[in-house]
Parts: C-alpha cells; structure tokens; sequence
C-alpha cells in the first residue's frame, strides 16, 4: 500500500530546450529543489512529508514553482533561503509563506 504523507510539496524541474520561454530548471529549480529534499530528510521528516520534482506545473513564468498539498498552495521560489522558508513555516507548521504565494 502506498504511504500517506501529511503534506507533499511538489517542485518543477521542468527544462526547455530553448530560450524563447522561461523554465524553472534555467532559474535554479535543481538546486534549490534537491538542497530542499536534502534539509527535509536531515530534519527527520523524511516518514510526514513527501518533497518530489515534477514536470512543469504552468507557472512558468513566475517560476521556480512549488505546490504543496492537502491545501493546494502555489509558491514562487527564486532561492533556497525561500524554499528553506516554506520547508520552517508551512512543511513542518502548517503555516501558509503568503509572501511567496502565487496568486491569480
Ligand atoms: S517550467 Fe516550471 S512551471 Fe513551467
């Protein structure tokens, strides 16, 4: 049986070939992503939330972007000291970073 986490925040990691439109992989995304997972586990997390890369997630231009669910919030993370941010207040509290929220 699959596990059930009590948050997941998927991470875009979507690259394009040319530079006619942004992509979150030429703004940093890896990094910032794969530096993400890895202070996630290092805060033994690892068993309550779930950090996965995904393919592009149609926020590109505001990218790198981040979702988390259950609650469905959308996230503009242009550094690691951002992502590092929701992973403090919103992975491991509940609570929303609303000054990188993407909104409409
Ligand atoms: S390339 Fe990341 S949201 Fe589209």
């Amino acid at each position: 049986m699959p596990k059930t986490y009590r948050c997941h925040l998927f991470w875009c990691s979507h690259e394009r070939d040319d530079d006619t439109k942004p992509s979150c992989a030429r703004r940093g995304s890896w990094d910032i992503g794969t530096e993400l997972k890895k202070a996630m586990r290092e805060r033994g997390l690892r068993d309550q939330v779930a950090v996965t890369k995904s393919g592009c997630l149609g926020q590109c231009s505001v990218g790198p972007a981040m979702l988390v669910y259950p609650e469905g919030v959308w996230y503009s993370v242009p550094t690691l000291e951002d992502a590092l941010e929701i992973l403090d207040k919103h992975l491991e509290k509940g609570e929303i970073v609303e000054r990188l929220v993407i909104r409409d």
